[in-house]
């Protein structure tokens, strides 16, 4: 029977059947997470290889869901770098868990377009819960409105927006080490950029913020993107509050680890910030892309993204629900179904187990780099990121960088701090065994002794 289900070509042969292609799709699916950390980490493929590899135009006549299949395996696998490998160490390792894989497909059979309440309550309603939740767990002040962005990048723009509307001032201010995406907000935007230095721990200097009486708003991060340095976020708030501006907090890695007790310290003075964001894609498991944004001035984000046409207008009763008057976009995935298969699948107990595992195996290799007088430590580990370096010149480090990713075993990345070339072991995988940062401490010692 021609059941919806499936897409017959003319010739009237089955070409995709949602529950056996569906079912071959899983069994990849399931025996990808099995075998990848048999897979080199890094693509072993040089630039432009996997596009020579692919027809130059689409094919006319349809084919077979099977042949997508055979040719992820064949073609596109090789140029993929393996974030789900365990020993994927670089820039933050994430993890896309398994209640949030089957999530994703089931919010793509539902295809929601969330732009107004209407158009799919359930979406706009589970999102206002679900960011209830997380400021739960995050011991977040109750009553800030939530709603999710793609990524950060998205979530700060937004925030900068608001805070220009807001204050009808053109200034932002961060720390050096803010991540590149306030500087590209503030670009996009014409908005000027103040780039504050920041002390020997890498954390914004509040001594040096200089002037704020043109200040928009002033972007604190816990948890940079180099060293995960936590800027004095009370002491930022106070002097934003006292110059009339906005304060945004980036914690789009480390805010996830509020959901442990024991690194609450990080978000004192949160409860003075206008916008918080969070990346669930992050260290919450939860796949790509998956941005929570908070507000407690959720009137001003409204005042600035609030545009309704007359295709869109609905009785006012639901028009404070619609969550795009509060971000960028107008059409919305359902994305607080994966956030919410996560929250329950993994439970808060789950969370926390995950955090506490990455940040001891960081522990575990701060351990092994500080007892060993070749290589030196690079900056307070304060969650599970370990920034080190062999002694000695950059340029052997550069070096090792390049081998050690090469060699495919482990991927690391880098950053420069204080000067200096460091490299960065950051964990977060959620299959990472003390076995494999074992692994990556071995391959460190074993391509630096061939330097
Ligand atoms: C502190 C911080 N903020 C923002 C971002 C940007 O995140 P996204 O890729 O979601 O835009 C990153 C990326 O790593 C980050 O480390």
């Amino acid at each position: 029977m021609r059941g919806s289900a499936s897409r017959w070509s003319s010739e009237g042969e089955r070409l995709t059947d949602l529950r056996t292609d569906g079912a071959a799709a899983l069994e990849w699916a399931a025996s990808y997470l099995e075998r990848v950390k048999q897979l080199p980490v890094l693509a072993q493929v040089r630039p432009g290889e996997i596009r020579a590899r692919l027809p130059p135009s689409p094919p006319d006549q349809p084919e077979p869901f099977a042949a997508v299949l055979r040719d992820l395996d064949e073609i596109l696998l090789p140029g993929i770098t393996h974030w789900q490998h365990p020993r994927a160490f670089a820039y933050f390792s994430v993890s896309s868990s398994e209640p949030g894989i089957l999530a994703e497909l089931l919010a793509a059979a539902l295809n929601s377009v969330a732009f107004l309440w209407r158009t799919s309550p359930a979406s706009t309603e589970l999102e206002g819960l679900v960011l209830d939740w997380v400021a739960q767990l995050l011991g977040l002040p109750s009553g800030w409105h939530g709603h999710i962005e793609d990524t950060a990048s998205t979530s700060t723009m937004a925030a900068l927006i608001a805070a220009r509307i807001a204050t009808g001032r053109d200034l932002v201010v961060c720390s050096e080490q803010a991540h590149s995406s306030v500087e590209k907000a503030a670009r996009m935007l014409g908005m000027r950029l103040r780039s504050v230095p920041s002390d020997e721990q890498f954390r914004m200097r509040v001594d040096a913020i200089g002037d704020l009486s043109d200040a928009a708003v002033i972007v604190a991060t816990v948890g940079t993107t180099a060293s995960t340095a936590v800027d004095p976020v009370g002491e930022i708030a106070r002097a934003a509050e006292r110059a009339g501006a906005w304060l945004h907090v980036d914690a789009a890695y480390a805010g996830a680890a509020m959901v442990c007790p024991e690194f609450r310290w990080a978000f004192e003075g949160v409860e003075g910030a206008d916008s918080l964001v969070v990346n669930a894609h992050k260290w919450m498991l939860t796949p790509m892309d998956c941005s929570l944004l908070w507000s407690r001035r959720p009137e001003d984000l409204r005042r600035a993204f609030s545009v309704v046409p007359e295709y869109l207008r609905t009785p006012d009763a639901e028009d404070s629900l619609s969550l795009s008057e509060y971000g960028p976009a107008l059409g919305r995935r359902f994305r607080s179904l994966k956030l919410w298969a996560v929250l329950r699948c993994h439970g808060a107990s789950g969370l926390r187990e995950h955090i506490r595992r990455g940040v001891e195996l960081a522990a575990m290799f701060e351990r092994w780099v500080a007892d060993d007088p070749e290589w030196e430590l690079c900056a307070p580990r304060h969650f599970s990121v370990v920034c080190f370096r062999l002694t000695g010149e950059d340029e052997r480090n550069r070096e090792l960088l390049a081998r050690v990713n090469a060699s495919g075993d482990i991927l690391i990345s880098h950053a420069v701090l204080a000067g200096r070339y460091v490299l960065r072991l950051a964990v977060g995988q959620m299959h990472t065994t003390e076995e494999d940062v074992r692994l990556a401490w071995e391959v460190l010692r074993r391509e630096s002794a061939g330097l």
